[in-house]
Order: structure tokens, then C-alpha cells, then sequence
């Protein structure tokens, strides 16, 4: 398949390398990746994997891709979309496997929800250096369209990641486990980026498991009243998670550390704006907003 990666990041990282295995694989990143990717290829604990074509101007891209995937920060979304249009034809399906809520539904905006993949993973990927990466453990990745049908197309998309070593399902109800996640991310990434710890950290039978446990029961209760049947318990989810992913440091945190701004409006963000609408209290999501937010204007991101 010809697959094109928006974003060179922990996870786009991970997908090219993996993916251009099998596969035509070409990844649009920033200069640094652009140069490392295409001089060394990709890295995956210490191991060269494959050299996927890296890219850093769109335009040099001269053939159609068949999968864009879209491994952008969620507040790139619309950028990326606007930069990619240009090769988005009948036939393109677009995969996003972002943390966060509204990403599935941007992506639509620009080029019809029909055309759309949802995905969740929890793979814990940790970003080395440009073009290199550390797999940290626990991983599925869930696929699935926004209206719940099993397309020729999604299966295709599907089994191409399974092949690459990437464990992937499809479910017919990809909203409620796009919610799980971000309750998931909602619980580990801002704990853990305030923290300055990785995620298994959090489980220390105190205080931090205390927040972590609110958390997650806060985000559901805005999940509930926003209509969604989650399909598991999101507390016992997100500690087989924190467990799976014990030596990662979580996405929020190495964005912090990179001095990049942090997705925090797309996760907590949203149960705050969510909660709002629908009358019910969300002040532990309001204060990790705060205080990310504080830590984002401090450190000047
Ligand atoms: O954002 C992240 O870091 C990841 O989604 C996860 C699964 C929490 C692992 O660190």
C-alpha cells in the first residue's frame, strides 16, 4: 500500500518505520527528521528497521497515496489537512491514531466523514532523537469508521498494520473507544507531565494513584451524560495501561520536555467544554487544565 505519515514524532516514527517494512511508506516531518530519516532511516531501540521516503515540502510528494495517517498533535489537525488536500483523491482513505477528541470529526470537515478512520492506540512510544525511538511496552490499536461499517478499505488498512507487528482490531464503535482512550490519556498525561514521572510511577498506592482514580471517574461521568456506553471500566482500563506502559514517559510529558505546546485542550479540555454544556462539575479536569496550561506559559510554549 502507498501510505503517507503526517508527523515524525514518537508515533509517526514508529508507524513509518514499521510500516515501509511492507510497504511504500513516505513521512512528512520537520528539517531534522527530514535529514536523519532519509541519511539513516528509522531506529526502533537501538535497531535500524527500514528507511522510509521522508519528506519535508509536500510537493515534492509526486504520486497519490492510498492512506494518509494522520500522527500530528491534535492541534495540527486542520493544518495538516490543509497541507495534504492537494493529494487526497476518490479513492484515499485517512487514518487518525492522535490522542485526543474532535480529531476524527475535523479531518471529516475537510474531506467527508465516509473517508475517515478512526484509531486508538496504546502503545507507549517514547521519542529519542529525529528518526529514532524507544518502544515502551503494552499495545492495540483499534480501527474503526465513524458510521460503524466494515469496508473492503477499512479491513485492507487494518491487516496492513497487523502485518507491520502492529496489533490491530476493528470495532463498530470506534466514538466510545475514542472516549475510553482519552479518558485513558485524560488520567496518565497530565499527572505524569506535572509529575516529572513515568507512568507506571503513577501507581504508588497514594496520592497519585488517588488523582488518577478521580480522574478517571470525573471523565466518565461526562462521558455517561454525554450518552456514551463505554465499553469497559475506564479506571481498570487506564491501570492496565499505566502497568503495560510502567517505563514510558507519557506523550504530555516528553511534549513538555521538548519544549512543545501540549494537546491538554483536546483531552481534559474536552470533558471541561463537555461537562460545561451538560451541567455536570468537572473540577479535577479544570485545575490539570490550569495547571498544565500555567506550565505551557512558564516554560513560554
Ligand atoms: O499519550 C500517551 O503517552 C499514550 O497514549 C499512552 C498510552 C498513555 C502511553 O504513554
Amino acid at each position: 500500500m502507498k501510505i503517507l505519515i503526517i508527523g515524525a514524532g514518537a508515533i509517526g516514527t514508529w508507524l513509518a518505520g514499521l510500516l515501509s517494512l511492507k510497504n511504500r511508506v513516505w513521512i512528512l516531518g520537520r528539517k531534522q527528521s527530514f535529514v536523519a530519516i532519509n541519511r539513516d532511516g528509522v531506529e526502533i531501540n537501538g535497531e535500524f528497521i527500514s528507511k522510509p521516503k521522508a519528506l519535508v515540502d509536500i510537493r515534492k510528494l509526486n504520486e497519490d497515496p492510498e492512506l494518509v495517517i494522520f500522527a500530528v498533535k491534535a492541534y495540527d489537525t486542520k493544518r495538516a489537512s490543509n497541507v495534504i488536500a492537494s493529494h487526497i483523491c476518490n479513492s484515499t482513505s485517512l487514518l487518525t491514531l492522535q490522542n485526543g477528541l474532535g480529531n476524527e470529526e475535523s479531518i471529516g470537515e475537510k474531506f467527508g466523514i465516509s473517508k475517515v478512520i478512526g484509531g486508538t492506540t496504546t502503545y507507549g512510544i517514547t521519542y529519542e532523537a529525529p528518526g529514532r525511538v524507544i518502544h515502551r511496552g503494552y499495545g492495540l490499536t483499534l480501527v474503526g469508521r465513524m458510521d460503524g461499517k466494515i469496508t473492503s478499505k477499512l479491513k485492507e488498512v487494518s491487516s496492513v498494520l497487523n502485518r507491520a507487528g502492529i496489533k490491530t482490531k476493528i470495532t463498530t464503535n470506534i466514538r466510545r473507544e475514542k472516549w475510553l482512550k482519552a479518558i485513558v490519556n485524560a488520567a496518565i498525561n497530565p499527572l505524569t507531565a506535572l509529575n516529572g514521572c513515568k507512568n507506571g510511577d503513577l501507581l504508588d498506592g497514594g496520592s497519585l494513584e488517588n488523582l488518577l482514580e478521580s480522574t478517571c471517574i470525573e471523565c466518565k461521568g461526562v462521558a455517561n451524560a454525554y450518552g456514551i456506553e463505554l465499553s469497559r471500566d475506564p479506571l481498570e482500563l487506564t491501570k492496565e495501561i499505566v502497568r503495560g506502559t510502567a517505563r514510558n514517559y507519557s506523550s504530555m510529558l516528553q511534549s513538555i520536555r521538548a519544549g512543545k505546546r501540549t494537546e491538554i485542550d483536546f483531552i481534559n479540555g474536552h470533558f471541561v467544554r463537555v461537562g460545561k454544556e451538560l451541567g455536570v462539575s468537572t473540577p479535577i479536569n479544570e485545575e490539570l487544565v490550569v495547571k498544565i496550561k500555567g506550565m505551557e506559559q512558564r516554560l513560554k510554549l
